[in-house]
C-alpha cells in the first residue's frame, strides 16, 4: 500500500464565511436544479455528482486557466476518439476508474477468480480452436502452453465454459493495431467434459497502451509510464455463472515492480511460466525445433451468477 497523501483536509486554503457561503449556495442551488428527476437513480448520480465535483474544484482552489485546459484536454479526448480509438476509455484507465468500477460490480466472492480490466482488444468474432491447438495463427512470439481448469466456488468442474483469450504478439502488437486485416493472437474454445482447457499462445511480453494522444501526454506529464505489465486476456462464460473478464501476469515480469498503467494487476493474478529449454518434450508431442517455450496453469473459478 503506498503512501500518497489521499485526503487534503488539514490543507484547505482559509476562506472567509461570506466567501463559504457563496459556494455553498451554488452547490446547493445546483442539488436543487435536479430534485424533479424523474430516475431516482439518475437523480441519485447527478446529486451526487453535483456534491464531488463541486467539491473538487473548491478543495484544489481550481483556478480558471485549470478550467479551460482541462476543457480543452477533454475536447482533445474526443477529438481523437472514433469507432476504433477509445480515448476516454483509455482515460478511465488511467485514471484507475475502470478498475473501481469493476471492483464495485465484481464482488470478491469465496475462492471465484478475481477481474480485470477489458481493455479495447477484444474482438467478437475470434475463431474457434479445439483443445490444445494454436491461438496464435501467425502473431510471432516465444510459444506458451496455457493449460488448467474452470471449477465453480464447490470444487465441481465446469465442462462446456466458453473461454475467450487475445494477446498482443512479441512486438507487443495487438492484431486489430496492424493495417492489414489480420487475425491472430485469439480465439476462443471451450472446457472439456472433466472442465480442462489448454491451448499453445504466446509467452505474454510487455507493451505500451496507444500513448500517441491526450492520455499518452497526460502520462508524459506526469511523468508515468503507459506500459502495461505482459499479460494474457480471458473471457470465461458459462450458464449461471458470473462472467469473468480477466488475465494473468507473468511472475518475474519487471514490469510488475514499475507498475501498471492502467492498474490491473492483482497478486492472484500473476501465474508462472515456466521457462522450458529448447528441445523439452511439449505436452502435446508438438515439435518447436530450437525453440524454447514456456508453460503456464491458470485453474479459474466462476461465481455464481447472482453473486
Ligand atoms: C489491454 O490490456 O489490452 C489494454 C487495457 C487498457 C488500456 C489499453 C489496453
Ligand atoms: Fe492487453
Amino acid at each position: 500500500m503506498g503512501n500518497a497523501q489521499v485526503t487534503n483536509e488539514g490543507n484547505r486554503p482559509q476562506i472567509s464565511e461570506q466567501q463559504k457561503a457563496v459556494e455553498e449556495d451554488l452547490v446547493q442551488r445546483v442539488l436543487e436544479s435536479f430534485e424533479s428527476t424523474e430516475d431516482p437513480r439518475l437523480k441519485f448520480l447527478m446529486q451526487r455528482l453535483t456534491v464531488h465535483l463541486h467539491d473538487f474544484i473548491r478543495d484544489v482552489r481550481l483556478t480558471e486557466e485549470e478550467w479551460d485546459f482541462a476543457i480543452n484536454f477533454l475536447t482533445q479526448v474526443g477529438h481523437i476518439t472514433d469507432d476504433k480509438r477509445q480515448e476516454f476509455v483509455l482515460l478511465s484507465d488511467t485514471l484507475g476508474a475502470s478498475m473501481q468500477t469493476i471492483a464495485v460490480n465484481n464482488e470478491a466472492y469465496a475462492n471465484a477468480t478475481e477481474a480485470t480490466v477489458f481493455g479495447p482488444f477484444h474482438v467478437e468474432d475470434a475463431p474457434k480452436i479445439e483443445n490444445g491447438e494454436d491461438i496464435s495463427f501467425g502473431a510471432e512470439g516465444q510459444p506458451a502452453w496455457v493449460e488448467g481448469t474452470v471449477k465453480d466456488t464447490d470444487g465441481n468442474p465446469i465442462p462446456n465454459a466458453r473461454l475467450e483469450v487475445w494477446e498482443c504478439d512479441e512486438d507487443g502488437m495487438y492484431d486489430v493495431q496492424y493495417t492489414d486485416g489480420r487475425m491472430s493472437g485469439r480465439a476462443h474454445l471451450f472446457s472439456d467434459e472433466n472442465g480442462e482447457f489448454r491451448f499453445w499462445g504466446l509467452t505474454p511480453v510487455p507493451y505500451p497502451i496507444p500513448y500517441d494522444g491526450p492520455v499518452g501526454k497526460m502520462l508524459a506529464a506526469v511523468g508515468r509510464s503507459p506500459v502495461r505489465a505482459a499479460h494474457l486476456h480471458f473471457m470465461v462464460t458459462a450458464p449461471e455463472k458470473r462472467t469473468l473478464v480477466t488475465h494473468i501476469f507473468v511472475e518475474g515480469d519487471p514490469q510488475l515492480e514499475i507498475g501498471d498503467s492502467v492498474f490491473g494487476v492483482k497478486d492472484s493474478l500473476i501465474k508462472r511460466f515456466d521457462e522450458q529449454p529448447a528441445g523439452t518434450a511439449t505436452p502435446d508431442g508438438r515439435d518447436l525445433g530450437d525453440k524454447t517455450w514456456t508453460r503456464a496453469r491458470f485453474d479459474i473459478v466462476l461465481a455464481p451468477e447472482e453473486a
